[in-house]
């Protein structure tokens, strides 16, 4: 079995088609969005009917969480260029659309095989950033999943691509930093957390989608980078009235 695992799409349908189009041509069997389909950017609705076009199985990001607190009338817990954009994510998508992300599961437990969490395994708002985060989210899910379960998790939020493998002699994890192409073996009773970036906002530095083709079959986990039009999005973040930074970043992946 072969996933396209993908995270934080934020409305840019030109990154969420770049990926669904490498994912065609890899021919994976199954597609999976570690949360944030919608925020930041002007095309809210269409990136949700493609994403349930194509079957993609999705959990909530804090994003989709934050539509829900709109609903409540309660203030979500986010910076004021995302609350903006928010805001006109929370008006323009039709109530059936915004039911559907709300009422998404927080994690998944992937064909009894891997873990999607968004941010981390205990909360789709908390960020893994580094190998002390990643450690502390390990320590607890073998808690909860205890050993010789094989922990494989994937997750996003943060927008930057990672991989975390953690040693349960030693109980530490070593960080390994992801560029196009890489590829990591996964290796039998061993635990690993691959952070798969952003197909919509990519914060690594790069003006790039980028999701993990997950290969269960191989034992594998791969990254792709790809060039998307992000002209396309960025016009359309400007003639939605979005703030401008939120076009400007796309060209530098920040
Ligand atoms: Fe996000």
């Amino acid at each position: 079995m072969r996933y396209a695992v993908f995270s934080d799409i934020h409305s840019n349908l030109e990154g969420l088609q770049a990926v669904l189009e490498e994912a065609d041509r890899l021919g994976v069997d199954a597609l999976l969005c570690c949360g944030d389909v919608i925020g930041y950017s002007a095309d809210p609705v269409a990136c949700v009917d493609l994403v349930r076009e194509r079957g993609v199985r999705c959990i909530r990001g804090n994003h989709e969480r934050g539509l829900a607190d709109l609903d409540d009338r309660h203030l979500p817990n986010m910076n004021p260029l995302a609350l903006e954009a928010l805001r006109f994510t929370y008006e323009t998508l039709p109530e059936s659309y915004r039911e559907w992300l709300v009422s998404l599961p927080d994690k998944l437990q992937v064909d009894g095989s891997f873990f999607a969490f968004h941010g981390s395994p205990s909360d789709p708002d908390e960020y893994i950033f580094d190998s002390f985060e990643a450690a502390y989210a390990f320590k607890s899910l073998t808690m909860e999943y205890p050993p010789p379960a094989n922990l494989l998790c994937c997750i996003g939020h943060t927008h930057v691509c990672a991989a975390y493998a953690f040693d349960t002699e030693s109980r530490r994890v070593e960080e390994t930093a992801v560029r196009d192409g890489d590829r990591f073996a996964i290796k039998p009773g061993a635990h690993y957390m691959f952070n798969v970036g952003s197909c919509g906002q990519y914060r690594g530095g790069t003006p790039a989608a980028t999701f993990a083709v997950l290969d269960l079959d191989e034992m594998y986990v791969e990254f792709r980078f790809l060039p998307y039009d992000l002209a396309s999005t960025q016009r359309k973040i400007l003639a939605a009235g979005l703030p401008s930074l939120l076009a400007r970043r796309l060209s530098v992946g920040q």
